[in-house]
C-alpha cells in the first residue's frame, strides 16, 4: 500500500450522497464532475445523413471518461450497503478506464485503490495508474476459468483485508444503475424527449443496459443499437442467440466481449451491429479533422455505429451515442504511423489526416 497517501475522512452519509451538483450549478469537487456531460451535435456526420448525430461527451467527466459513473455508484453502492467505510481499500481488476475512473475517486473520496492487471499491458498504463495513486499489482496472463486470473486474484485480495470492496464492474450492476440515473435521464432532458435511437460500444455493457433501460421506460420506440467491434461475441449473440467464440482482435479498447455479463442481462436491446475497425479508425480520424474532436478508437466505433443506423433510419432522425474518452491515452498505438500500418489500417484513414499519425 506503500504509494497511498490517505489522509481525510469523509462520513458515508456525505461520500454516499449522490448530490454533487449545487443548484448554482458549482460542482462539489471531482466526485461534483461525473455526469451532466454535455451533448453535442457532429455537425458534419449529421449533415452527411439527414439525421440528428448527438453525442455526450464523456471525456468531461472529472476522470476524463464514460467510465467514472459506473466508478461512482459502485463506490457509493458499497457505502450504502455497508460494505465500505471511510477510508478503506477499493480494489479492481482491470487495465482501462474504470481503473482510471476509480483512481481518481479514491483519490477525492479519501480511500485507497489497488488495482489488479494482467502482466502484458503497457508500462504507460501502470505508470498513469500509479500517478493517480493507485497501488498496481501486474499478475500472470490467465483465463478467467484459472482462480489466478486477476479478476479472481483482485476479489481474494479484497476479501482478505479489512473494509475493502472488490468493485466488479463486469457483473455488479451498480454499474448499469449509473446510466439509468444518470446517462438515460440526461440524454432525455437534453434531447427534450426527441430522440429514435441509442447505439454504444459494450464493454461491461453498462452504459447502454443503462441508458436503454431508462429511455425504453420513457418511449418503448426508441431504438437501442449494441455496437460491437470485431472479434466480439454480441453481435450474433443479440442477432442469432448463439454465443460463440469470434477469431480476430480489435484496435479499439475498453470495448468487445466473450460473454454475456450481469450488466448487459436482460437489457432491452433491439439490434446490434459489427463496426470493423476499418471504419471505427476512419471515424476517429473524422472526428478529429472535422470535427476537432482527439478521441479514442471506441469513439470512433460509436459515431460510425451512430451513422450506420442514422442510414438505415433515414433522414429526420435523432441517433445518440457517445464520446468515450480523449485520444492521450491512445497516442502511441492509435495515433502511430508504423502500428497502424502494421495492422493493415493506412488506407482507411484518409490521406490528409494522415498528418495526424506520429514516428
Ligand atoms: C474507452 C471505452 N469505451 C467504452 C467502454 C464501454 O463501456 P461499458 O463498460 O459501460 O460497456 C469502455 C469500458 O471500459 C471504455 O474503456
Amino acid at each position: 500500500m506503500a504509494a497511498v497517501v490517505c489522509c481525510r475522512r469523509f462520513s458515508v452519509a456525505y461520500l454516499a450522497n449522490k448530490r454533487f451538483m449545487s443548484s448554482d450549478g458549482i460542482r462539489k469537487g471531482l466526485v461534483g464532475m461525473m455526469g451532466n456531460t454535455p451533448l453535442v451535435r457532429l455537425n458534419t456526420m449529421s449533415e452527411e445523413t439527414g439525421c440528428e448525430i448527438l453525442a455526450k461527451a464523456e471525456f468531461c467527466n472529472g476522470g476524463g471518461s464514460v467510465k467514472d459513473r459506473a466508478a461512482l455508484f459502485l463506490i457509493q453502492d458499497a457505502l450504502q450497503k455497508g460494505q465500505l467505510k471511510p477510508g478503506g481499500t477499493v480494489v479492481e481488476g482491470t487495465a482501462g478506464n474504470t481503473g482510471i475512473g476509480l483512481a481518481h475517486m479514491c483519490l477525492s473520496m479519501g480511500f485507497k485503490c489497488v488495482i489488479y492487471m494482467p502482466n502484458n499491458q503497457s508500462r504507460e498504463k501502470i505508470e498513469l495508474l500509479e500517478t493517480l495513486g493507485a497501488e498496481v499489482r501486474p499478475v500472470p496472463v490467465v483465463a478467467w476459468s484459472d482462480p489466478a486470473n486477476y479478476n479472481h486474484q483482485a476479489r481474494e485480495f479484497a476479501d482478505s483485508i479489512e473494509n475493502a470492496i472488490w468493485t466488479n464492474q463486469f457483473d455488479n450492476t451498480a454499474n448499469r444503475q449509473a446510466h439509468i440515473e444518470t446517462t438515460g435521464p440526461e440524454i432525455w432532458n437534453q434531447t427534450g424527449g426527441n430522440v429514435d435511437a441509442v447505439t454504444f460500444g459494450t464493454g461491461t455493457g453498462g452504459t447502454l443496459a443503462g441508458v436503454g433501460t431508462f429511455l425504453k421506460e420513457k418511449n418503448p420506440n426508441i431504438q437501442v443499437v449494441l455496437a460491437d467491434p470485431q472479434g466480439s461475441v454480441l453481435c450474433n449473440y443479440i442477432k442469432h442467440g448463439k454465443l460463440e467464440r469470434s477469431e480476430g482482435s480489435s484496435i479499439t479498447e475498453g470495448i468487445g466481449q466473450g460473454r454475456v455479463t450481469k450488466n448487459l442481462e436482460g437489457a432491452p436491446i433491439d439490434d446490434a451491429l459489427t463496426i470493423l475497425d476499418t471504419d471505427a479508425v476512419n471515424m476517429t480520424f473524422r472526428l478529429l479533422h472535422e470535427e476537432g474532436f482527439f478521441v479514442g478508437a471506441s469513439t470512433g466505433l460509436n459515431v460510425s455505429a451512430a451513422v450506420q443506423v442514422a442510414q438505415k433510419m433515414g433522414p429526420g432522425h435523432t441517433v445518440v451515442t457517445c464520446l468515450c474518452d480523449t485520444g492521450h491515452k491512445y497516442y502511441a498505438k492509435l495515433y502511430n504511423r508504423k502500428v497502424i500500418e502494421e495492422k493493415g489500417l493506412l488506407d482507411c484513414i484518409p490521406e490528409k489526416y494522415r498528418v495526424s499519425l506520429h514516428d
